[in-house]
């Protein structure tokens, strides 16, 4: 103990040598360069491994200097730095500084450096440690040139994507994800989103996190995600979790696809889909029952043809005619809502066909002011009469309805554009449309029944009152014309219901009236009709009216009686659909052997296109089952031109 209190000795020369020795071999050892140079700043030591860096033999080191091998930039570094040193005694570190070898390899050194005093304290030299860091700052320009490449990836990708740590905090978001879902990558790194999941999928997403976690990846899954103002999306998820080197769960890497688009798409390819069973349906329905009805229709007509007004069965037979009327009404209003009875289009003239339907209207419902103020200069529409009729009257009655005591009706028409039309629903086909406003001062309705209106059998009225067909039907029949039906209202502010119609470049055709009547005609008629029901009832109707009548319920019969007799036949009612032979075939037949042949179409509904190519090469009329007596009378009449 006492020893190791005393001063060292002076080192014998034997000691010297052992202790330089020992540092010549640690030197030897290191994998850093070490080096000494004069205050000139060539080198006068390095170990091996410096000469390894310089890329020299031990002997080629000596009296080089460190910035033989370096540009003039990286040279002027160093050169600043050994005189700092030199002049502060403070030791330097010089990093990242380039240069190519005498063997043409570029090198990124590390290099730090201290002053060398002799035992007198004057400076004679420097010295220091080099290191090759190449490897590493290449490996960090990897990585660097990596992440850019991925986050240009991210930054471009179309789909929102966000990344997040295992707790769930966010940790980016590409640009995508902040345009459709609203929130900032600066305002919410490091935090979870509250409120971008649903409550209602809250289990869904903590059960996919977990999976997710586990190393489960997925792809396509549709779900809802909320945006920051609180807006529903529906979202196709994929994710995939990202890992460290030993390969445990960092967090996942989300994909977010907006699908709202492809939703809209399946929503409207299933909307089709349903239109056509329905049409389908619809169309079987109102073809028998129609056939039906045309043969109560005719039966009553018949009966009442026979009837004083003041019989006691009079007013019996009168109610089941109103009945039929009814139900001709509710499967009028099945195809409309099927897009199907669009039969005879014709460029109408709208302020014309709403006058008469309102007056008609007004004198039912004397409480209610029904103010017009038409378009004088309203263009024309391509459409069938019968159907706008149903729509017109279908939102007339419903308006009538809101205003159970009283109120006021304004019924508007004008020429707009489509833009004029509120296309916040759909997309409006630019030209030019004539607008028909219906708006009344009743109840009015609130936004859930606004919803709803024009879904079938959706109503707010009493058993009995409504089927809720008036609105599903007339929206069909909309657009069927290529149409658009808007509706504003609010609850105690009445209603509007705005429809518009493209605009038809052809001139409204002018009926001329024929004085109805059904005085007996005196001609022969070629009946043709495979029901039998409606073949016997109507044929008995057109006898009464004092027509002779040919019965065919074979179209290819009918042909044959054609040929032979078309110099007595006067006029022919022809069935559209029937077996073995259509009526379009039947109606090319008879005009082949009597071009100047009068036809009169009927039919309990029709094809669509069916009737109107029939009647678009050139047949006479058509006319809808069940019909009256007055109502066959006037149709013949006014086609044979009396
Ligand atoms: N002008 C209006 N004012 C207030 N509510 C209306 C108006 N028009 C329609 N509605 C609402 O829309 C619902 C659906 O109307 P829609 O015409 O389709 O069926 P409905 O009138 O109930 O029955 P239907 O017309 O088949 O006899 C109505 O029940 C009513 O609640
Ligand atoms: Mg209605």
């Amino acid at each position: 103990m006492e020893r190791s209190r005393a001063m060292p000795e002076k080192p014998t020369y034997d000691e010297l040598l052992k202790n330089e020795e020992k540092y010549r071999t640690m030197l030897e050892a290191v994998e850093d360069g070490y080096w000494e140079t004069d205050l000139a700043g060539n080198f006068t030591f390095g170990n091996s491994a410096m000469c390894r860096i310089a890329d020299r033999t031990h002997e080629e080191l000596i009296g080089s200097s460190p910035r033989a091998d370096a540009d003039k930039n990286t040279s002027k570094r160093m050169i600043a730095v050994f005189t700092r040193v030199y002049e502060t005694g403070q030791g330097e570190k010089l990093t990242d500084f380039e240069l190519v070898t005498p063997k043409g390899v570029r090198k990124i050194i590390e290099m730090s450096a201290s002053l060398v005093r002799d035992s007198l304290g004057n400076p004679v030299g420097f010295r220091g440690v080099s290191r090759d860091v190449t490897e590493k700052v290449m490996a960090q320009e990897a990585l660097r040139e990596s992440e850019e490449r991925y986050r240009t990836v991210m930054e471009s990708n179309p789909d929102p994507v966000v990344v997040t740590n295992q707790k769930r905090e966010v940790l980016y978001f590409n640009p995508a994800f902040e345009s459709v879902f609203g929130w900032t990558l600066t305002e919410h790194k490091n935090k979870i989103l509250r409120g971008f999941i649903p409550k209602d999928k809250r289990v869904e997403a903590e059960t996919f996190f977990s999976k997710l976690l586990n190393g489960e990846s997925f792809s396509g899954i549709e779900t809802i995600r909320n945006t920051q103002s609180g807006e529903r999306i529906p979202v196709s998820i994929s994710a995939a979790v990202y890992k460290d080197m030993s390969g445990n769960a960092l967090g996942g890497i989300v994909t977010l696809r907006d699908i709202r688009e492809k939703k809209r798409m399946e929503a409207q390819l299933m909307n089709a889909q349903k239109y056509e069973a329905i049409g389908t349906l619809a169309g079987g329905i109102a073809h028998d029952f129609n056939n039906l009805l045309m043969g109560i229709q005719g039966n009553v007509s018949l009966a009442l043809f026979d009837l004083e007004a003041n019989h006691p069965l009079y007013e019996v037979f009168k109610n089941i005619e109103k009945n039929v009327k009814s139900g001709s009404r509710l499967t009028a209003q099945l195809l409309g809502y099927a897009r199907k009875g669009k039969v005879e289009v014709k460029a109408l003239d709208i302020n014309k066909l709403i006058k008469d339907i309102s007056d008609t209207f007004a004198r039912v419902r004397k409480d209610l002011v029904v103010i017009h103020d038409f378009s004088p200069a309203l263009m024309p529409v391509e459409a069938d009469e019968g159907q706008l009729e149903q729509v017109i009257l279908n939102i007339l009655v419903n308006a009538g309805q809101a205003m159970e005591n009283g109120g006021k009706i304004l019924l508007k028409t004008a020429n707009v554009t489509h833009e004029d039309i509120d296309d916040s629903t759909f997309k409006v086909k630019p030209g030019k449309y004539a607008m028909v406003q219906v708006v009344d001062s009743g109840v009015g309705m609130d936004e859930e029944t606004r919803k709803h209106i024009f879904e079938p059998f959706f109503t707010t009225k009493e058993m009995g009152q409504g089927t809720g067909l008036g609105l599903a039907s007339s929206y069909g029949i909309i657009k069927s014309h290529s149409g658009y039906v808007t509706v504003d209202s609010e609850p105690g502010k009445g209603s509007s219901f705005n429809i518009y119609l493209p605009v038809s470049g052809k001139k409204t055709t002018e009926i001329t009236p024929v004085p109805k009547s059904n005085l007996p005609g005196k001609q022969t008629i070629l009946l043709v009709d495979d029901e039998e029901i409606v073949l016997k009832v109507s044929s008995k109707m057109a006898e009464r009216l004092g027509y002779r009548v040919i019965k065919a319920s074979d179209p290819r019969e009918a042909v044959k009686i054609y040929q032979d007799h078309f110099n007595d036949i006067h006029f022919v009612i022809l069935d559209i659909i029937m077996p073995n032979m259509s009526g379009g075939d039947v109606f090319d037949e008879l005009r082949k052997i009597n071009p100047a042949a009068k036809i009169l179409l009927s039919s309990g509904y029709s094809i669509e296109g069916q009737a109107r190519s029939i009647l678009e090469r050139g047949c006479n009329g058509f006319i809808q089952k069940p019909f009256s007596m007055v109502e066959l009378s006037d149709k013949i009449r006014e086609i044979m031109g009396e």
